[in-house]
């Protein structure tokens, strides 16, 4: 993929190209980069872009790297608003990161007879520039973006309201990789002592933001599924769904109020 980087091809063209020698300038470059891989620095952040729901994101150091867990979320949102008899659909989604959440749902349902208008929402500067980048190169209409902190700047009423937002426990930081400890932004991962402070405010602070028979849908830490629910149920929030990854961990929740 560096070689593929440098060289502005695919990997397919590589194959093809098996013979080509490379010039003393691309040999250069392409050490220069082995050498900022091999200090853990993320490989999408070396190439500057990465892949989600078949799409090409842009993505830079201030902004978490998507996860390919984070498709089950875009998947479950998805088959909602499939399976529900309703045309017109307010979105909001809080921590947007590099936008990819309402970019896919912008452009799967773009040639559907589904109205999406979504309010994309970050409190980092970082973030909303990236997810900016992003609306524009996938040339989306119908995402607004807006700086906020959670649902302070937001006036409006949603039927669904997503968030994947930070949820490692302050303390298993430790425990993570090298690539996301000291590269990827703290404020995009930690959720506090438990995990839980982004579920528990923005479950505390999202009534008025609803309307009638109005969703949210979460995404989940692998072991935080019953601490969750636990929060949900005693701020008076039905269970709708709960749903698993690949790996066999919870990692969607979706609760009405
Ligand atoms: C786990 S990342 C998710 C990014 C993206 N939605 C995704 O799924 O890849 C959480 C995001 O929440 C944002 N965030 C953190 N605290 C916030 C706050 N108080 N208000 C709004 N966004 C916040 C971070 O900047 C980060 O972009």
């Amino acid at each position: 993929m560096i070689l593929g980087k440098v060289l502005t091809c695919t990997r397919i063209e590589l194959y093809l190209n098996f013979n080509k020698l490379l010039t003393r300038n691309e040999r250069e470059e392409i050490k220069l980069l082995i050498k900022k891989r091999a200090t853990h620095y993320p490989l999408q952040y070396l190439l500057g872009e990465t892949e989600f729901y078949g799409n090409k994101f842009f993505v830079n150091e201030g902004v978490l790297i998507p996860r390919p867990e984070t498709e089950i979320l875009v998947d479950a949102i998805i088959l909602y608003i499939k399976k529900t008899n309703k045309s017109k659909w307010k979105i909001l989604d809080i921590g947007t990161g590099t936008g990819i959440i309402p970019i896919s749902l912008s452009k799967y349902f773009a040639e559907n007879k589904n109205e999406l208008s979504l309010i994309a929402t970050d409190f980092s500067e970082e973030a909303l520039e990236n997810s900016k980048k992003n609306i524009e190169f996938h040339n989306i209409q119908n995402i607004k973006l807006v700086q906020s902190n959670l649902f302070e700047n937001i006036a409006e009423k949603f039927d669904i309201i997503i968030s994947n937002p930070p949820y490692i426990q302050n303390d298993e930081m430790k425990n993570l990789s090298k690539e996301v400890k000291k590269f990827e932004p703290k404020s995009a991962l930690l959720g506090g002592k438990n995990g839980l402070d982004f579920y528990n405010k923005i479950l505390k602070n999202s009534g008025n933001y609803f309307n009638k028979n109005g969703k949210i849908f979460f995404e989940i830490g692998g072991n935080q599924k019953d601490k969750i629910i636990d929060l949900a149920k005693k701020l008076n929030f039905t269970i709708i769904d709960t749903i698993k990854d690949y790996n066999n961990f919870y990692r969607v929740l979706v609760l009405e109020r």
